[in-house]
């Protein structure tokens, strides 16, 4: 039947008070084993805790541990044989494997879910799953940190025309311009490791929500399974799903940097620009113009801060409002925070390689920087200080000097001294040597600063760091 309701065997694991097992579309909306089946690892290493802990304080037998224990590692290599058979009958990861190792070992495999739920069981699982991306993220930012060091100290005097609104602002260097994708970067991991600390507490124990009357250790499963302590409220613990949340507003924040890395790629990469080149391995062509190297992973790394901000809405959007402790709403949790992680590696990943491969163009950087008056500020300040001249006077003389080299379509630098007098009579030849970018780049010393020499300061303190 087309509701069906044709199957008639209540579920093997909770269906003792039903007479007849659910429609095909109730399986269909409550089964979660089609992604939570990622989770398997971690299951059966918390099952182990729990079933030695279950040892350890007397309350399932020394023998029924071992026959758990040993039946959970044929599961294990079963799953990574492939050859696994997961049945969207038993619902989801848990009873998947419960009801496998019913079949192995037989009746001791129903005394492993003593003092347990799968309440405290899912929330151990994704706890550990989530804990594990982020040990995995850190260690991927720190590549990319690593690329970024390597270009900025190749570049630490590399000149590039800085920008304010897109336009032309200020010349700075290339070294300087990816340090500050470094303390982007640098930030977010920042966050992942105080994530880590923050959600380093064992749920397993909490059970469905009110604790257990067995004897339990739940220290000693948190020490197993390598958590610094166990959660302090079993009602929290079951409800809780802030770590979720946390790596995908961390993944969030992070995809964003990406994306504005990835829109620089894109507009550096235009032949208008022409500051960088990507290489092969990370560009395609275009199936009509044989002219055209498209920078795709760039566009892609952009186009995945809307999954991964999405994933964040989607799960906060599925926490609003939840009444204490578990509700099964919560099994939505797992598809958002497995796309994001997929989507913040590759993303991760794409822009390692291409910040280690690309090619800078020094000759187009210096060119541009040259343009655009972006030694501007520079002869305002050579007024303030050679001429006497407050710095409103100075910025209003400079922009007539603007204007005239506008008019005449030449550089600052082109304007010939007697110009430069006839706007103010105050200014000498020594002018000349503020208005190249090389000396504006190296007069730009102070702290954080943009000057090769700052820069390389910069790199060093990172390069003890990372
Ligand atoms: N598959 C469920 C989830 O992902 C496991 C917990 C089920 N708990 C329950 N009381 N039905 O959330």
């Amino acid at each position: 039947m087309a509701d069906g309701t044709d199957q008639k065997s209540s579920n093997q694991m909770w269906g003792g008070r039903f007479a007849s097992g659910p429609s095909a579309i109730m399986e269909e909306i409550n089964a979660s084993i089609g992604f939570d089946k990622k989770l398997y690892a971690q299951d059966i290493r918390g099952s182990m805790a729990h079933a030695a802990m279950l040892a350890e304080k007397g309350i399932i037998s020394q023998e029924d541990k071992d026959k758990i224990t040993h039946g959970l590692n044929t599961i294990l290599s079963e799953i990574e044989a492939g050859s696994f058979e997961f049945s969207r009958k038993l619902e989801d990861i848990h009873m998947n494997i419960e009801a496998r190792l019913a079949t192995l070992i037989g009746p001791a495999a129903g005394r492993l879910h003593t003092a347990r739920s799968r309440n405290d069981q899912v929330a151990l699982d994704f706890r550990l799953w989530v804990k594990e991306e982020l040990q995995k993220t850190e260690g991927m930012l720190t590549a990319l940190i690593a690329a970024f060091l390597d270009r900025a100290e190749e570049n630490a005097d590399t000149v590039l025309p800085g920008f304010t609104h897109l336009q032309t602002a200020q010349p700075v260097t290339f070294g300087h311009h990816c340090m500050a994708y470094v303390e982007m970067f640098g930030r977010d991991r920042a966050r992942v490791r105080h994530a880590i600390e923050h959600m380093d507490e064992s749920p397993i124990g909490a059970a469905a929500l009110a604790g257990t009357g067995y004897p339990i250790d739940r220290h000693m499963t948190a020490k197993a399974l390598g958590f610094r302590e166990p959660t302090r409220n079993s009602i929290d613990t079951v409800s809780d799903r802030d770590f979720a949340l946390e790596f995908l507003s961390i993944a969030s924040i992070c995809a964003t940097h990406l994306s504005r890395l990835a829109e620089e790629i894109v507009i550096w990469s235009t032949p208008q620009f022409g500051f960088i080149r990507l290489s092969d391995a990370f560009s395609t062509g275009s199936s009509i113009m044989p002219q055209k190297k498209n920078p795709d992973a760039a566009e892609l790394v952009r186009a995945k801060t809307g999954r991964i901000n999405g994933s964040l809405i989607a799960l906060l959007t599925v926490m609003k409002g939840l009444p204490l402790a578990y509700s099964k709403d919560m099994q939505e949790d797992k598809e958002q925070v497995f796309d994001a992680a997929e989507s913040l590696e590759l993303a991760i990943a794409a822009m390692t390689g291409m910040i280690r491969d690309l090619e800078v163009r020094k000759d187009r950087m210096r060119a541009a920087a040259g343009s655009g008056y972006s030694t501007a500020t520079d002869l305002a300040d050579w007024l303030v200080r050679e001429a006497g001249l407050p710095f409103r006077d100075a910025h209003h003389v400079t922009g007539n000097a603007v204007a005239l080299a506008e008019k005449k379509g030449c550089d600052l630098a082109d304007l010939s001294l007697e110009e430069l007098q006839a706007i103010h009579p105050g200014i000498t030849k020594g002018v000349f040597d503020v208005l190249s970018v090389e000396a504006s780049v190296a007069s730009r010393v102070s702290f954080g600063g943009t000057a090769p020499s700052e820069v390389k300061k910069q790199i060093a303190w990172w390069r003890g760091r990372n």
